[in-house]
């Protein structure tokens, strides 16, 4: 079955909305739950980044702020994301983080939802939506497969599991040397292609050409 790029983004901001709504509810899990959470945003992100807003900004030139501001929404929630990461699952101060990325994320994809995808069905062809559909889902399996990196080396792609399985993880704050967080967080802002893939190795490497470390 062919599906079109703007059902795929919806049933995927289904997704994500159920995995906020069992994170809110389930203090076990948290630590999966949050580690499927991060690599379905970033996977979803990375597609819609590099494959559905061009295609919208080419087409519909008047919905280009829209998208950039899209894309910037994208990089603060996953800042956001990285903060969670960094805090106990189980203390008030992860509560308050939680309920941050979510009214962020709810706001983006109200945004999405009623203005930029219906420009986007309003300008393409059927076809197309199903051509961009097909790239948008090998995209997030690509991403998805690289896996997001979250700190203390550990990666928040398929099966993998965030800290070893541990219910909760101990805040990265004070280390002398910077986290690959804190190196992930500077190759954000300096927009360094190709970032969720890199090693810290890499990403120091990378910083250091664009002159941020
Ligand atoms: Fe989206
Ligand atoms: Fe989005």
């Amino acid at each position: 079955m062919t599906l079109d790029a703007i059902s795929m983004i919806k049933s995927d901001h289904r997704d994500v909305e159920r995995l906020f709504g069992r994170l809110k509810k389930d203090t076990e899990d948290r630590p999966a739950l949050l580690a499927e959470l991060a690599a379905k945003f970033v996977a979803h992100s990375r597609g819609e980044e590099e494959l559905v807003y061009p295609e919208i900004a080419k087409t519909v030139p008047s919905e280009k702020d829209q998208v950039r501001e899209g894309a910037e929404e994208h990089h603060q929630a996953e800042r956001m994301l990285l903060s969670l990461l960094d805090v106990d699952t189980d203390t008030a101060e992860f509560d308050t983080l939680l309920n941050e990325l979510v009214q962020a994320v709810t706001h983006h994809v109200q945004e999405e939802e009623s203005e930029i995808l219906p420009a986007l069905k309003k300008a393409v062809s059927r076809e197309r939506l199903n051509e961009l559909g097909r790239a948008f889902s090998e995209r997030k399996a690509q991403e998805i497969q690289h896996g997001l990196p979250v700190g203390n080396g550990h990666k928040a792609g398929s099966g993998s599991k965030l800290g070893g399985g541990s219910k909760s993880r101990k805040p990265n704050r004070g280390a002398k040397e910077p986290s690959k967080e804190d190196l992930y967080h500077r190759a954000q802002e300096a927009k360094v292609p190709g970032r969720s893939s890199m090693t810290k190795e890499e990403l120091t490497q990378a910083l250091q050409k664009s002159g941020k470390v």
